[in-house]
């Protein structure tokens, strides 16, 4: 075939629509027809058409998305309508009050149907196509003029360069048509990119809005192209032609021109309205944007105009905000905490400030080099965020807000509690108060001790342990097992059943697993997995003792740090003294009293039958012991007793086994079946 010039032209033109077609299916729908290496074939086409007829080269080709000129300044654009605001309401009382305030002016609102769409936290951009193609683009400004940023707006891939979009569309193109919207990051690329920009040592954003309007008002074009951001739209601010009547019709009609368009929900009334905010509340974590309420508008489009706007806010539409996630105040110090472990955590001293219901006057700093990456300052105007469960957490500070008076904060170099030096490990972010003589992690460490996952005392907590360290009772775990009931009865609040349930609580811990008690330990890096491998592995605290770095190193999940921290914890004098305390206590887990792992019962639906005295238990305790193994102890022996443990002077019991013909165990067997090996 001869490969005219006209044949090329309408080649290319083809390539466009294509190429415009796949975009859209790529990044409006997120559902591709064509593989990634035919599409770059398409495109590879279209630049070779382009580079030999650079004349064919227009504005709204799909390889010019990138193709803008660094610009001094934004040129002013003026908006063909004032872009209006919003109201807020933030309560669903408020939301009825404005209905009843619309009602009265006009009765027809009684009736009204409604959209319900989520609000994302973006930037509006206001959008112009003349026959179709795009021209230009500004944000919203004062609402009068906004900003030209055509040329940044055309490398995001979800803006159609031309309308409509399918080639099957059979709808007629408006002469004139202008479009607004929001330009956004969704969560996932807005994480991925600020651990790039830390990668590369560059600063980071605070939050997705942050990002979205940096990188929208970059005079370059070509960084505005590495930024991910991207487009929903909403609203027709103008056309000229066949205008919608309903707000579902206006958003169908930008859908069936290829725009992305918000998602929305048909209210036929407010009380759905209601229903779909609890809805849209309830997904906004998985929305993939960050949305701050949702706006409720008026579905009758002229009604919605009858009733006007105060200053910039339309009557016929309200957003109804979400409770806030992210509230800015002043950081007033920073606190430093002394960890278990001695870790030094530092923490904001907030300036009061309400987040969602809740005063917020503390919040987390992660640790010293988050402060010095973030150049967190005191006296800074600090963006905190509280979501969910979530502990409220710094997301840094706001420095267009500086006034010069803030302070540089420098990490102690002493413990704050103790006076003595601090430690910084190889590798590790934490700082580190090796004293364990101090107070704090005294405290803390008796915390942990009685803590439901270590030893679980029940009814012993943060301010008991407090109570007892303070008053001299106490000054390690090992000491509460001393405790006499005199002693508590001296402590404010204790009568005499409080004093007894604490004894009894204390007294019954002794009992706990080797698990439990390697957790209670509270060495650097064993928490509840660790500890279980610890126990089963070497199965009493004796032999915990004396491993060597390269046993505790085999053991799977356990890394050459946490590995030394084991070793180093058992080396300590001071931990050798404590261990031997527990010991004459009596907090010594016999052999092979290991947490089961869930599953793992090795006496699972085994009835026991127990006679004799036992030397490792009490019958109590042997009850114990296999119960958490998943078996049950009965008093009589029957045929649905499985096994006959038999202690010194045996009773009666034991004949009936050997009558039945029933499995005798003695300890010794016993044993060895507790340790999986039976
Ligand atoms: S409608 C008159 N719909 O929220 C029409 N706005 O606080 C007013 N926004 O400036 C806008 N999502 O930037 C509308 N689904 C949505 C929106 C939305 C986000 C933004 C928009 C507006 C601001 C008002």
């Amino acid at each position: 075939m001869v490969v005219n010039k006209s044949n090329l032209y309408s080649r290319l033109q083809d390539l466009r629509k294509q190429i415009q077609y796949h975009n859209y299916r790529y990044y409006v729908l997120n559902d591709p027809v064509i593989s990634d290496y035919e599409y770059d074939q398409l495109y590879a086409e279209l630049v070779k058409i382009e580079q030999e007829h650079p004349e064919w080269v227009t504005p709204d080709s799909p390889t010019q998305r990138v193709g803008g000129l660094v610009a001094e300044k934004f040129e002013k654009v003026q908006h063909p309508l004032p872009i209006l605001s919003l109201s807020n309401a933030f309560t669903k009382d408020e939301v009825q009050d404005w209905f009843e305030r619309i009602v009265k002016l006009n009765e027809r609102v009684r009736e009204a149907d409604f959209i319900v769409e989520p609000k994302i936290d973006g930037l509006t951009v206001v959008l112009h196509y003349q026959d179709g193609v795009f021209q230009k683009g500004a944000t919203r400004g004062d609402g009068i003029v906004g900003e030209d940023v055509t040329a940044n707006l055309r490398t995001i891939k979800a803006l159609p360069l031309n309308i409509p979009v399918s080639p099957l569309s059979t709808l007629k193109v408006p002469k004139s048509l202008v479009v607004r919207g929001e330009v956004f990051i969704t969560l996932k690329d807005f994480e991925e990119l600020n651990r790039l920009l830390e990668e590369m040592g560059e600063k980071t954003y605070l939050n997705p809005r942050n990002t979205a309007s940096g990188s929208l008002r970059q005079l370059d074009p070509r960084v505005t192209a590495t930024r991910p951001l991207t487009l929903l739209t909403y609203d027709i601010v103008y056309i000229d032609d066949n205008s919608p009547k309903t707000h579902c019709e206006l958003l169908e009609r930008l859908h069936d021109f290829g725009f992305p368009v918000v998602e929305s929900r048909y209210c036929a009334n407010l009380r759905e309205v209601f229903k779909a905010y609890d809805e849209f509340l309830e997904r906004r974590d998985v929305l993939g944007y960050e949305a701050d309420g949702v706006v409720i508008k008026i579905n009758d489009i002229s009604l919605a105009q009858q009733l006007g706007a105060v200053g910039k806010d339309p009557r016929g539409a309200i957003a109804f905000k979400y409770p806030a996630r992210e509230v800015s105040t002043q950081l007033l110090n920073i606190g430093v905490n002394v960890g278990r472990t001695g870790v030094l955590t530092p923490y904001a001293i907030l300036s009061p400030v309400e987040i969602g219901g809740v005063i917020v006057k503390q919040a987390t700093l992660h640790n010293f080099d988050f402060i010095a990456q973030k150049d967190i300052r005191i006296g800074d105007i600090v963006l905190i965020k509280r979501a969910g469960d979530v502990i409220p957490y710094v997301i840094g500070p706001i420095i267009e807000r500086r006034d010069g008076d803030e302070q540089v904060f420098e990490p102690p170099s002493t413990c704050p509690v103790c006076n003595q030096p601090v430690e910084h490990l190889e590798g590790e972010v934490a700082w580190y108060c090796v004293n364990s003589a101090c107070p704090a992690q005294i405290v803390r460490n008796l915390e942990h001790f009685v803590s439901r996952s270590a030893m679980d005392i029940v009814g012993v907590g943060i301010n008991l342990v407090e109570q007892f360290v303070q008053a001299g009772l106490v000054s390690d775990a090992a000491d509460l097992y001393h405790l006499k009931k005199e002693d508590l009865l001296k402590l404010e609040g204790f009568a005499d059943k409080k004093a007894d349930n604490v004894l009894r609580a204390i007294a019954n811990s002794k009992k706990q697993s080797l698990t439990r008690l390697i957790i209670g330990l509270g060495i650097r890096g064993v928490g509840e997995v660790v500890a279980a491998d610890l126990a089963k592995r070497f199965k009493s605290l004796d032999a915990l003792m004396s491993a060597s770095l390269d046993e505790l190193q085999s053991i799977e999940g356990i890394g050459p740090n946490t590995a030394q921290a084991i070793v180093d914890w058992f080396r300590q004098p001071r931990n050798r003294e404590f261990l031997e305390k527990l010991r004459k206590v009596g907090v010594w887990p016999i052999e092979g009293d290991v947490e089961p792992e869930e599953g793992e019962q090795v006496f699972a639906g085994k009835t026991f039958v127990v006679t004799g005295s036992l030397q490792r238990f009490t019958r109590e305790e042997v009850k114990n012991f296999i119960e958490k193994l998943g078996g049950k102890v009965t008093e009589s022996v029957s045929r649905k007793t499985d096994y006959v443990l038999v202690g010194e002077n045996p009773g009666s019991k034991l004949e009936k086994a050997r009558t039945l013909n029933i499995p005798i165990l003695d300890e010794a067997k016993f044993l060895e079946m507790a340790k999986g090996k039976g």
